[in-house]
Formats: structure tokens, C-alpha cells, sequence
């Protein structure tokens, strides 16, 4: 199968030397991309800036922003199988990246955000992509509400969701507890090293129904 993941943080420019990110450390992607190879698949992976190496047998093409995210996996959707977007996508990016440093003039400033381009949500409306469709879910409450109703939000097959509240998994941690959401049911993955879960999600995807 093909899979095309997406992975990492997004940079949203504020001036030639600053940006907007969060805390993903793209492990959790990476270590998908690795487990789908690992299991024989095609892999391309889509990724923000991270510190992390490239699994072995993986394609690769790194991105910076949201827009260039959008656009990478846009581009690059033609016979693939499986999308698994685990990136941690900016939600707001300033409106202008300033041409030059801004320079600390005043003592308060106010930078206007605007929306990104939701990857997730334009993969069938606006892709047509018919593959089938992972989503990740990051939440610190409700967990499993809220990543129900983005399954059903974003025409997914499956979300994978986690509560990033609890210390020691998820964001910039190397294990993860998550739970996988269905059409129909629900189905947890106790904690584990980030990895053995990757492994876990890989072989639920090879067997979403069609
Ligand atoms: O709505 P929320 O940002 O929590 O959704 C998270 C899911 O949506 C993840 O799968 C993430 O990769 C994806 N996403 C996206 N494009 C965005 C924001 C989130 O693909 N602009």
C-alpha cells in the first residue's frame, strides 16, 4: 500500500527571524512512517521542522509553514492508500510576515492571526481524496467526544486521539496512550513507547474496512 503521512510542527513566519510553532516533536509521525515501511509499505512523509533522521526507505518532503504543508500533500495525493495526518498544523498565522525584524519600539504589540488552510478537513471536500482517511486528535478534555465529532467533521476513518493533558504521553514525550475512534466503536491502546504504538495503528489502517 502507499501510505503519505504528515508529521511535526508547523513555522508560521512573524519576521525574517521570528515564528509562531507548538511542542510537537513529530516522533509519533516519524515512528509511523518507520513502522509503515517497516511492514513493506510506500511511505512518503510530509514533515514540519523536527530534529528527528529520516526512517530508512522513506520519502521525504520537508516543509515550514501550514500553506506549504497544505500544498506538499495536495500535490502529492495520486495513488495513495492511506493518509495519516499526525502533524501538529499551526490553527493561526500572522497575517504579514514583516519584511524587516520588528523592533521593539513600543511596549505592547499586537499581531493579527489568521486561519491556516485545514489540511484535514479539505482532504475529501476539497482533494477528493478516497483513500482511506486517519486523523489525529490532541485534546485535554473530552477526549473522546471531541474526537468523534471530528471523525464525523472530516470524513475520516479513523481519529486517533489522545489526551494531551496527562504528563509523560503525547506531545514532545516518547510514549502515548491513545484511543482509536470508529464509525462504531472505540478501541484504547494503553501507554506505550510511541514506536510499539505507531506499530499498532499501522495494522489497524491496513484493515479499515472499505
Ligand atoms: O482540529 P485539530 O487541529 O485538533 O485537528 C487535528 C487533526 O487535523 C490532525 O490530524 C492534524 O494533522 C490535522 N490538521 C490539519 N490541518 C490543520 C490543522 C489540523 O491537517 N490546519
Amino acid at each position: 500500500m502507499k501510505f503519505l503521512i504528515t508529521a511535526g510542527p508547523t513555522r508560521e513566519p512573524i519576521d525574517p527571524v521570528r515564528y509562531l510553532t507548538n511542542r510537537s516533536s513529530g516522533r509519533m509521525g516519524y515512528a509511523l512512517a518507520g513502522a509503515a515501511r517497516h511492514d513493506g509499505h510506500e511511505v512518503l512523509l510530509i514533515s514540519g521542522p523536527t530534529t528527528l533522521d529520516v526512517p530508512p526507505g522513506v520519502d521525504f518532503i520537508p516543509v515550514e509553514t501550514a500553506q506549504q504543508m497544505y500544498d506538499a500533500v495536495r500535490d502529492m495525493l495520486r495513488g495513495v492508500d492511506v493518509a495519516i495526518l499526525c502533524a501538529a498544523v499551526a490553527d493561526y498565522r500572522p497575517v504579514a510576515c514583516a519584511e524587516q525584524k520588528i523592533k521593539k519600539h513600543t511596549d505592547k504589540l499586537v499581531l493579527e492571526l489568521e486561519r491556516t488552510p485545514d489540511i484535514l478537513g479539505s482532504m475529501r471536500s476539497v482533494f477528493g481524496f478516497s483513500g482511506k482517511l486517519i486523523g489525529f486528535a490532541a485534546e485535554t478534555q473530552n477526549v473522546v467526544e471531541y474526537g468523534r465529532d471530528k471523525l464525523v467533521r472530516k470524513q475520516c476513518d479513523m481519529v486517533v486521539a489522545n489526551d494531551v493533558s496527562q504528563p509523560g504521553i503525547g506531545f514532545d514525550s516518547r510514549e502515548n496512550a491513545v484511543v482509536l475512534i470508529y464509525p462504531d466503536r472505540e478501541e484504547y491502546l494503553e501507554k506505550d513507547s510511541k514506536e510499539r504504538i505507531a506499530m499498532q495503528i499501522i495494522e489497524h489502517a491496513t484493515i479499515l474496512p472499505s
